[in-house]
């Protein structure tokens, strides 16, 4: 019901051109979700191949198979070690955090140390795989499934993620999009996603208008609070703005928490039962993981399930009745957590819960009663709001997104403004005041939490060397994330500054850039030598003065120098403000976004030197463009064997199910199949040896041979087949062909007839005739030719047995019957030489070859026909024997 009016609001959807599409994603801890933008096909979530509108966000192996989704999750209990679940909780993170240990208890997957410090995994057979490539996996399968719906290749992709994702994790997902062979069109937080789709089918008031999105997902809680208004713009008309105001959110308490807290119940349950320990089991735990995600959903709409267990450990089957009492119990600590995001997410907006409408329930765990209710009892149940699609509101948003930033859609006009969660600093060494002063840091605030991404800001400095600019967050709480993100070497000072004093400049400084990108990517974007050169020239002057004004903001407080170190960092005003579009990162598109504060593009002024910025990652890097090259090149290896791997067995079942063709062909008892007609004895009994070798052998090596091996074996027993095969084909052709080879022989006699006549009575009456004697002789000889051939090889054809090969082929009596047409079209053809022109006296001759006139045949209208040959003409046209034969 609730698509049908998102469907109904897409009618505004148009799409612009037909071009490449957009894909969506939202890849969750537990599920993901896909949708695919593409012209002129319907809006909406996309299925997988048995029809499920979400799939499990697993990846696995059967022994050699790779699976996906619900398939691969079932399989887990059996390959505890060969199946990868909840991999989106450790992109990124580092081996030795928290995380790590939360997950090595929900599952029994080989977690190991991945080379960049991360984490990775071994399989059963040693084979090893980065959280990046196993992600990787499941978007290309996503891919996969976008792409035969669409019937074309799809590229670009939006994908959601938490607000909260720190760069490193952003990075991660970032390259296992890479890696998957799709393209980031951008990155959109969870929260903005679902505001985007609540805005798609609701108009607003110009003041704005609070809500908050709190989404209880599996891997964590995030509450969002977002103003939405009306706006006004000249150019696009009417729309509307989303703006995020504030966030808060609990990495740590969701649905995989409360899985693992109900598992516990149910580990207890049989250790206390059974007095045997479950713990080290690891199919028995992995059993019970999927069971306690089955038991906590009975749990959200009774107040007691039972779970039962075949064979869960010890070969007992485990029965134990759960009550929804008991599992709110063991989870009675979290109940504060679960609202905590909310009161976080008004604070850093500024706000209090009168200022809001209403709490937006979404993500699957808001299902469960007791976060509604921990919910219900801070907001109050008239502000709880459940009307978005707790699943798929996420990748409906990332979908519209998408779409306004792709161009090719005409969509509700929708900006959106979105928000750093984090502190991003910037810190430095201090140059030097004498050589032997204690080396000093200095730390600035660039982006406080709160700021818009899509912004950019310049730091000046006064230096005369090359330096390093550091990037770090100021405080990532217990994410278990280093704090520094990169380090930027600003190369080439020394020369620039050197330059710009040669050329007169007073106190030239270094400019570099920061920008925190639409996908909330902060780096240093850019730096630049600046002097202002005094020139006393007119024009010199008037250079100053523009480049006094371009940089306006730069202030004259002072260079960041002055600044005092960490303590006081804010009051510094060494950052200039200047807001502005960042028009650089490829994954960004501020167009549908920020308010665009259009920057000049500078024009390159003689003043201004570029300088090189070279980024160092000194804690988790995100994979290097080698890195990425070999995984891609593991994932394609794989599709490759498996690609191999269906061949091969498309392969063996086309050649298994030729054998029982072929037997049933030669134990067929009755005595007149066509395959017995026509063959021989020691035919058969060659087929039928070679027939019990092949069985044998795919008995004996089926398992073990490659494609080409069944193509060899089929094609030897065919080669046995052919000749039989052709025999009853040549049989059954016959009678058609000779009648064919007949019709023309008749249709030509007919027409000999009747134009010798014509050229009889013409020549009497002094006409000019269409034909000349001799090629109504060139035909006859033409005809008797075929006649005799025809007689001769068919009496001998005659004598031929059905089981011996034919004497004459029904392939070359086409081949005749059809020179004796082209002969016979030739003249019927012609038309009559027009006698009015003297000077085509010898007309009859020209006419003959003139090749533009036997090119009109497609004018059908002016060619004189006899009364014979309509078919004949007919016939022609077509150009099909089959036809004329059924006609005639
Ligand atoms: C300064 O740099 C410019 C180009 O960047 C160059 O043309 C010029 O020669 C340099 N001047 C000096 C004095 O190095
Ligand atoms: C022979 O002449 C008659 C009368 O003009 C005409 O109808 C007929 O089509 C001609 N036959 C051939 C084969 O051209
Ligand atoms: C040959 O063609 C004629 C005329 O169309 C038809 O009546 C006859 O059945 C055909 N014979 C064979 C063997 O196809």
């Amino acid at each position: 019901m609730r698509l049908t009016r998102v469907w109904s609001a897409l009618a505004l959807l148009a799409p612009l051109a037909v071009e490449a599409s957009v894909l969506a994603i939202d890849y969750g801890a537990d599920y993901m979700k896909a949708s695919l933008m593409k012209p002129g096909t319907p809006f909406d979530v996309l299925l997988n191949k048995d029809s499920k509108r979400k799939i499990q966000s697993v990846v696995g192996w059967k022994k050699s198979d790779r699976v996906f989704g619900g398939d691969a999750f079932n399989l887990a209990s059996r390959f505890p070690s060969d199946v990868f679940i909840d991999t989106k909780i450790l992109q990124a993170v580092p081996y030795d955090s928290d995380t790590v240990s939360f997950y090595k208890k929900i599952s029994s997957a080989d977690v190991i140390e991945s080379s960049r410090g991360a984490v990775a995994f071994k399989q059963s057979d040693e084979k090893e795989w980065t959280v990046e490539e196993l992600v990787a996996m499941q978007l290309a399968y996503v891919k996969d499934l976008a792409e035969s719906f669409a019937q074309e290749k799809v590229r670009d992709v939006v994908v959601a993620v938490p607000p909260y994702y720190t760069q490193f994790e952003r990075d991660a997902i970032v390259d296992a999009i890479e890696i998957s062979g799709l393209k980031t069109l951008a990155l959109i937080n969870d929260g903005t996603a679902v505001a985007v789709n609540y805005a798609m089918t609701r108009t607003f008031d110009e003041a704005p208008e609070y809500h908050i999105f709190y989404d209880a997902g599996a891997s964590s809680i995030a509450a969002t609070v977002v103003a939405f208004s009306s706006t006004t713009d000249k150019k696009e008309g009417a729309g509307t703005q989303i703006s995020v105001a504030g966030v808060g959110w609990d990495r740590n308490v969701a649905g995989l928490e409360l899985d693992r807290r109900l598992r516990e119940i149910l580990v207890r349950a049989f250790e206390e039962k059974h007095h045997k320990s479950l713990r080290q089991d690891k199919k028995g735990m992995t059993k019970l993981w999927k069971e306690a995600s089955r038991v906590k959903s009975i749990l959200s709409a009774n107040s007691e399930a039972t779970s039962s267990v075949e064979s869960l450990a010890y070969n007992i089957d485990f029965k134990t009745k759960v009550t929804r009492a008991a599992f709110e119990e063991a989870c009675k600590d979290l109940q504060p957590r679960f609202v905590q995001p909310i009161f976080d997410a008004l604070l850093s907006a500024g706000l209090s819960m009168n200022d809001i409408s209403s709490v937006v329930f979404t993500g699957g765990a808001t299902r469960t009663p007791m976060v509604q209710a921990a919910v219900k009892k801070v907001v109050g149940e008239d502000k709880m709001a459940f009307n978005v699609n707790a699943d798929e509101s996420i990748v409906l948003g990332a979908a519209l997104y998408g779409a306004s930033l792709s161009r090719q859609f005409k969509t509700k006009n929708i900006k959106v403004n979105d928000l750093t969660v984090y502190d991003l600093q910037a810190s430095y060494a201090a140059a030097p005041t004498s050589p032997d002063a204690k080396p000093r840091t200095i730390t600035t605030l660039v982006f406080p939490a709160g700021s818009k991404t899509g912004t950019k800001k310049t730091l000046t400095f006064k230096r005369k060397e090359d330096f390093t600019i550091n990037l770090d967050y100021r405080d990532l709480g217990d994410s278990g994330f280093p704090s520094r993100m990169l380090e930027a070497d600003i190369v080439g000072v020394a020369e620039a500054i050197a330059n710009l004093t040669e050329r007169g400049a007073i106190d030239p400084v270094v400019k570099a850039t920061l920008t925190l990108s639409e996908s909330g990517f902060f780096s240093v974007s850019d730096a630049v030598a600046f002097g202002e050169i005094k020139d006393d020239s007119i024009t010199g002057k008037l250079k100053g003065l523009f480049a006094g004004s371009s940089s306006a903001d730069e202030t004259s407080t002072g260079s960041a120098e002055n600044m005092p170190p960490r303590e006081t960092p804010e009051t510094a005003e060494t950052v200039s403000s200047s807001s502005s579009s960042s028009a650089s990162s490829s994954a960004d598109t501020p167009e549908s976004t920020t308010k665009v504060v259009e920057e000049k593009k500078k024009a390159p002024v003689e003043n201004t030197i570029p300088l090189t910025v070279n980024v160092r990652f000194t804690t988790i890097s995100p994979m290097t463009v080698e890195e990425k090259q070999q995984s891609r090149k593991k994932l394609r290896a794989v599709d490759q064997e498996e690609a191999i791997k269906t061949r091969r067995e498309e392969a063996r079942n086309t050649f298994e199910s030729y054998l029982y063709r072929l037997r049933d062909l030669l134990d067929d008892e009755s005595a007149e199949t066509p395959f017995k007609k026509c063959s021989r004895e020691t035919e058969r009994e060659a087929l039928a040896t070679r027939l019990d070798e092949s069985f044998q052998w795919l008995f004996d090596r089926g398992d073990i041979a490659d494609t080409t091996h069944f193509l060899d074996k089929r094609i030897a027993l065919e080669t046995l087949e052919k000749p039989i095969i052709h025999r009853y084909k040549e049989i059954e052709a016959f009678p058609e062909a000779l009648n064919n080879s007949q019709k023309w022989n008749f249709h030509t006699r007919i027409f000999l007839t009747e134009a010798r006549q014509n050229l009889t009575l013409e020549s009497e009456a002094g006409l000019p005739s269409k034909w000349t004697s001799e090629e109504l002789d060139g035909l006859e000889k033409t005809l008797k030719d075929h006649e005799k051939w025809l007689n001769e090889w068919v009496e001998k054809q005659r004598s031929v047995k059905s089981f011996e090969d034919p004497v004459i082929e029904t392939m070359e009596m086409k081949a005749r019957a059809k020179t004796l047409e082209t002969q016979l079209f030739k003249l019927v053809k012609r038309k009559v030489p027009k006698t009015k022109k003297p000077v085509k006296k010898d007309e009859p001759e020209a006419s003959g070859t003139s090749s533009v006139k036997e090119d009109a045949k497609s004018t059908t209208t002016t060619t004189p026909t006899s009364t014979t040959t309509p078919d004949m003409k007919e016939e022609e046209k077509n150009g099909d024997d089959s036809r004329t034969r059924d006609e005639l």
